[in-house]
């Protein structure tokens, strides 16, 4: 931590007048000057991220149970992570595009160690980037065009990941590629249809796609945990048999671990759980704990039919070495620290917790989730319903100095994910549930 940081106390203490005028005078600026682009600006402005926390000028601390936009798994400002970056933007920081470099392989062999029967990886920026990467290079090696998704989905904004992303974005810009389609991902607090397995939701699903596609069927793209959607987690062998579907009509099977890659589920990949293996995995977020940085891998055999294809995906910053130097290290520091394990562990800690709240507040529904990826749903409670307590909590969560954002797919009233740095520590899990548990009872009680 930062000398001038330590001491610094949580924002009742010294939540003083000079922070709010300075605030007033920034979000009058920022009110002019920024464009909107997904609902309200968070009314808190860090000067500092450190570890788990975030800090504003007037030394308010903010517990930060989101790891960023759930990517920064070490924690904020991380040393080695601080290092690395300062070493390589002074000696190798960015190249023309088809030139390699040793960090670059490096990150790829590593990758592919991690999964041997996808050896092949193409470094990028950002998540929708890989999903725009991992849908082309499905439409190129299968000659098809129709992709699939869970119409709970968020894959990304740019064009192909945007008509794969159901949860939210459809309206208003005009046609979405052809050739998209969405099933229902199984929801076990809020299900479709009572009595229905997920099993004969899937097969149905596939029905109704052979119906309507038009023989064309490339890809199926999938969250293993649906984030956006709510913290769905698909069950355990569900993608094994979304696999089979797919397997059975010629299609590749497209696995984004976005969030759920790198340890966050207790394991490297979500994917492990299931014995199964997609044919391209996209990796983003958590990969560079927080910088940008993503990646596309798939196998020997669709790799040599992409490049019989001529297969085009040339961006500025593929393979770019100073991102693929902080991957390594990311990957470095979750193996040398034990971090998917701690997931498991700190993810047990802060679901009893969340579950203790659960029982005793009538407001909380449901808490599901893997690892330390975790959704607590709202449900309504003497009169206010759960999209005013969701909300109502949040605020005053953030008051108090807890960062956490509801998601709200389909019926649900909220579902806060909570997502803390996989570093997080017992005590700042322990704090969290507590500011937690004061946030809901002040809504509750008032
Ligand atoms: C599962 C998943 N995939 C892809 C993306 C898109 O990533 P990015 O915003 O980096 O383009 C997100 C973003 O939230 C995501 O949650």
């Amino acid at each position: 931590m930062r000398s001038d940081l330590k001491g610094w106390q949580p924002n009742e203490s010294r939540n003083s007048l000079m922070n709010h005028i300075s605030d007033d005078a920034f979000f009058t600026r920022a009110r002019r000057h920024m464009l909107r682009y997904g609902g309200d600006f968070v009314p808190f402005v860090p000067v500092q991220a450190q570890g788990s926390f975030l800090y504003d000028r007037g030394g308010r601390r903010v517990l930060d149970f989101t790891s960023g936009q759930m990517s920064a798994i070490l924690g904020h400002s991380h040393p080695e992570i601080v290092e690395t970056v300062r070493d390589m933007v002074g000696k190798l920081d960015h190249l023309f595009s088809s030139m390699l470099s040793e960090p670059v392989v490096d990150l790829a062999e590593a990758l592919a160690n991690l999964v041997p029967s996808l050896p092949r990886v193409m470094l990028l920026s950002t998540g929708g980037e890989a999903n725009e990467a991992a849908i082309r290079l499905a439409k190129v090696v299968t000659g098809k065009w129709e992709i699939v998704g869970f119409t709970q989905s968020w894959h990304g904004m740019t064009g192909g990941a945007a008509a794969a992303t159901y949860k939210a974005g459809r309206r208003g810009a005009g046609p979405v590629m052809p050739g998209s389609f969405g099933i229902p991902a199984p929801n076990f607090y809020r299900p479709r249809f009572a009595g229905v397995s997920w099993q004969q939701e899937l097969d149905d699903s596939f029905e109704l796609l052979d119906r309507q596609c038009t023989g064309n069927l490339a890809a199926f793209i999938a969250e293993p945990v649906l984030s956006s959607g709510g913290v769905l987690d698909l069950p355990p062998g569900y993608l094994k048999a979304l696999q089979a579907h797919c397997r059975a009509r010629g299609m590749l099977l497209i696995l984004d671990e976005a969030q759920t890659g790198i340890g966050r589920t207790g394991l490297m990949f979500a994917f492990e759980r299931d014995g199964v293996v997609p044919d391209i995995l996209t990796l983003s977020k958590t990969l560079g704990a927080g910088l940008p940085l993503s990646a596309v891998m798939t196998s020997d055999a669709i790799a040599a039919r992409a490049d019989a294809a001529d297969f085009l995906f040339y961006t500025t910053h593929v393979n770019d070495p100073l991102p693929a130097a902080v991957g390594l290290k990311v990957l470095e520091i979750v193996a040398r620290d034990g971090l998917a394990e701690r997931a498991q562990s700190s993810g047990a800690r802060l679901a009893a917790g969340l579950r203790g709240l659960m029982q005793r507040y009538p407001c909380i529904g449901d808490v599901r989730g893997r690892g330390l990826l975790l959704g607590l749903e709202f449900a309504d409670q003497d009169g206010m319903d759960a999209a005013a307590i969701s909300d109502a909590v949040t605020d005053t969560a953030l008051d108090l100095g807890l960062s956490a954002n509801i998601v709200r797919a389909g019926s649900s009233g909220g579902t806060m994910r909570i997502a803390p740095p996989l570093t997080v520590t017992n005590e700042e899990i322990d704090l969290g549930i507590d500011l937690l548990e004061k946030s809901i009872k002040n809504v509750i009680l008032k």
